[in-house]
């Protein structure tokens, strides 16, 4: 079975297309979406009405400061946090389209258990809090920890940096494995990359393929100035969230 896994869409609609468009050229029909939906981005509403018609999707820290006092984040990250949740309150649209919104945020569950698949949105440990990051590795209790937890793969997102880290302390980033990477018979927990917000000096969007046990990371191109042209034109939203999928830090 092929299926796509997505995560960090942060309220992009371009990005999302263009990744949604690359995983139907791919032939691939099942999708599941690791949380961050909304947040930060500029199209909150259209993305989680995109993301409602997905096979599974898991509660991220932003969907959930969306829906309970958010706790942790910085001043630029809140102000866009509110913005949202406004624009979740408010048209274009029916009541029921609304609340459909809402009940679906307060319904996501923090992780899924596939058997020798977890998916998470930020770790085995904290499924929705907790970041793991690529210097981790040296933080050998960290990863002893987190691999403690794990059956045998965990695939999350949180931090928008996407890699694998092994079960032996590496990280192995997309272009050191070819885009590809697969899957033996030791532990392993797949950071799927962000759709809408990519953090590792790579402006495009990025997902994961997982097909059996093969995990392919995709890069896909999309017209980031339309989504910062939005992010520019909403004083709520930093001027900052927009810089920075130019860069994609
Ligand atoms: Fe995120």
């Amino acid at each position: 079975m092929k299926r796509a896994l997505i995560s960090d869409i942060h309220g992009n609609l371009e990005a999302l297309r263009a990744v949604l468009d690359d995983v139907r050229e791919q032939g691939i029909r099942e999708i599941y979406c690791l949380g961050d939906i909304i947040g930060y981005g500029p199209n909150p509403r259209e993305c989680l009405d995109t993301v409602t018609e997905f096979d599974a999707c898991i509660l991220g820290n932003h969907d959930q400061a969306a829906l309970f006092d958010p706790d942790g984040f910085n001043p630029v990250a809140l102000r866009a946090i509110y913005w949202t949740r406004e624009q979740l309150e408010s048209g274009p649209g029916s009541p029921a389209a609304m609340s459909r919104r809402w009940d679906f945020l307060g319904e996501l569950p923090s992780s899924k258990n596939e058997g020798e698949f977890l998916f998470v949105h930020g770790s085995p440990r904290e499924p929705t809090n907790e970041y793991v990051f690529p210097e981790d590795v040296y933080n050998q209790t960290k990863m002893r920890s987190l691999f403690g937890r794990i059956e045998l793969f965990c695939f999350q997102g949180h931090t928008h940096v996407p890699g694998v880290f092994t079960e032996s302390g590496e990280f192995i980033s997309p272009e050191e494995c070819g885009y590809c990477y697969s899957l033996s018979d030791t532990k392993a927990m797949v950071n799927v990359g962000s759709v809408g917000q990519p953090r590792d000096s790579d402006p495009r969007a990025c997902y994961t393929i997982l097909e059996e046990r093969q995990v392919r990371f995709r890069r896909v191109e999309y017209p980031f100035e339309e989504t910062i042209a939005k992010i520019y034109a909403q004083p709520s939203l930093d001027n900052m969230l927009g810089d920075r999928l130019r860069e994609g830090r």
